[in-house]
């Protein structure tokens, strides 16, 4: 659909931005802080880029407020982070620790200082280490009561000045990787669990937004979802049910549930089959159809593309965790869709497909299908910068990564979709969880590398200008003059 005229971005919109405590806050075991999973998991040689792992970060715990004077100078309407729930509860459960409350307190209440909305993301992976230890975490439905615990504790607590929650962060992404790819913690390879346990953190989040509800009366909430629209290679039909395949296997498993309660049909006979579909206990669904989100959370880096791939074709391979362009293996799934390079398309130097458009299209298959606002909760690009002398960082290539997409989104709403607000990932740089730092993401550098935390010197890269133009101009801008 082509528009004479584009439609303005709202008055309110959120022009934001993101990050997650284990990938900036650092400060692993400060002020009674417990370990999570990637406090160890970092520790098992050979699981991360170089080693890397998060136990300084960019020391954002201990520098928050240079960081909240930096969004705000940026003009930030929004700013979105999660709390780590080892701070707060060191054993996942029981004892509370006042200090972690103490600093989620302070860093909500100097975003609100500066008129910066807190979006608070319940979950970004860091499940506490006690709870995998006592029970293996998102397998056993002990968790539910204990998440919802926490969230009960975090909602009343920060309810009164936070209205936008985001309760689990790329869902998808956490339970693929940690069970079917066995790259992120707990490191299993087992289709079996892994659909089981994704099934837990699907009661779990109902449970958590039913919960919501009775206590944050006036506020927003739902889960955000790392969404890849598949698209067939071509219009061979065998392609065109990959792709089906796909979209039904990688995203509607998911959002269906948030949305409407269910599984899609396809997909569940298909896992039937198999032997993997997961156990439900009586009154699971009718949980998950009354704890409908406000929104849906939208994590968009990429879109996928897909052919057919026989039963003994491709399955799992390596994926690039070292940004040599190229080096991931082709990858897919035996009698359903192999992903295959979109020949229209670039792709970073971590082999992530750039393609804006496909933000539009996201966009609107999710408004369409669901009937959702939507909040872009992540967006961005992971790139090599270099620091020049004088300190200065010329990330065009940011720039127009971020720019391409903004317009998208401004076409997704001159298309109609309501759209809440784009929380660009991230606001300063930070640990790509199994890429190391030098996959950078900020508006903001900071001197540190795998070697070490140098000096965390935060310095403004182009982008973060440029940004500050948009926001203020609420509008895409004529860049000639950065
Ligand atoms: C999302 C996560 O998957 O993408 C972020 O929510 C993550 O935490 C981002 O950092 C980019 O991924 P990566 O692997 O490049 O850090």
């Amino acid at each position: 659909m082509e528009h004479k005229q584009l439609k303005s971005f709202p008055n309110n919109f959120l022009w934001g931005s993101a990050s997650a405590a284990y990938q900036i806050e650092g400060a692993h075991d400060q002020d009674g802080k417990g370990p999570s999973v990637w406090d160890v998991y970092t520790k098992i040689p050979g699981t991360t880029f170089k080693e890397t792992n998060g136990d300084v970060a960019v020391d954002h715990y201990n520098r928050y407020k240079e960081d909240v004077a930096l969004m705000a100078e940026q003009g930030l309407k929004a700013y979105r982070f999660s709390i780590a729930w080892s701070r707060l509860f060191p054993d996942g459960r029981g004892e509370a620790n006042e200090a972690g409350f103490q600093f989620y307190d302070d860093l909500i209440d100097e975003l609100i200082k500066h008129n910066i909305e807190p979006v608070v993301t319940v979950y970004h992976w860091d499940v506490p280490q006690a709870l995998m230890d006592a029970y293996g975490a998102w397998e056993s439905r002990e968790i539910i009561e204990d998440f919802n615990n926490y969230c009960t504790a975090i909602f009343k607590r920060y309810g009164d000045r936070v209205k936008y929650w985001v309760t689990l962060n790329e869902q998808n992404i956490f339970i693929g990787l940690g069970y079917r790819s066995g790259i992120h913690p707990p490191g299993v390879k087992d289709l079996k669990r892994m659909y089981q346990a994704n099934h837990i953190a699907n009661v779990a989040n109902a449970k958590a937004i039913e919960t919501f509800r009775g206590i944050v009366k006036d506020g927003k909430i739902g889960p955000s979802f790392a969404y890849s629209p598949v698209y067939p290679f071509d219009s061979k039909a065998e392609n065109v049910i990959a792709a089906e395949n796909a979209e039904e296997m990688n995203s509607h498993w998911w959002m269906d549930i948030y949305a409407w309660g269910h599984y899609p049909q396809v997909i569940w006979n298909y896992l039937e089959d198999e032997g993997l579909a997961p156990k439900v206990e009586a009154g699971d669904f009718e949980l998950m159809q009354r704890a409908k989100p406000d929104f849906m959370g939208l994590n968009y880096y990429q879109t996928t593309t897909v052919k057919a791939n026989p039963l003994d074709g491709v399955g799992e391979t390596t994926m690039n965790t070292t940004g040599k362009k190229g080096s991931s293996k082709e990858s897919g799934n035996p009698g359903l869709f192999k992903n295959v390079q979109n020949p229209y398309s670039e792709t970073t130097d971590w082999d992530w497909t750039i393609d804006p458009e496909g933000l539009r299209i996201a966009l609107r298959r999710i408004a369409n299908r669901y009937q959702l606002p939507i909040l872009i909760t992540e967006n961005g690009l992971g790139a090599f910068d270099t620091l020049e002398e004088g300190d200065i960082v010329n990330d065009d290539y940011r720039i127009d990564f971020l720019e391409t997409h903004a317009t998208a989104i401004q076409r997704a709403i001159s298309d109609g979709v309501d759209v809440l607000g784009y929380c660009t990932w991230s606001f300063t740089d930070l640990l790509s969880w199994l890429n190391g730092y030098q996959k950078r993401y900020g508006f903001v550098y900071v001197n540190r590398d795998e070697d070490g935390p140098k000096d965390l010197r935060r310095i403004k890269k182009k982008s973060f200008y440029w940004y500050k133009e948009v926001i203020k101009a609420n509008a895409l801008i004529d860049r000639s003059s950065l």
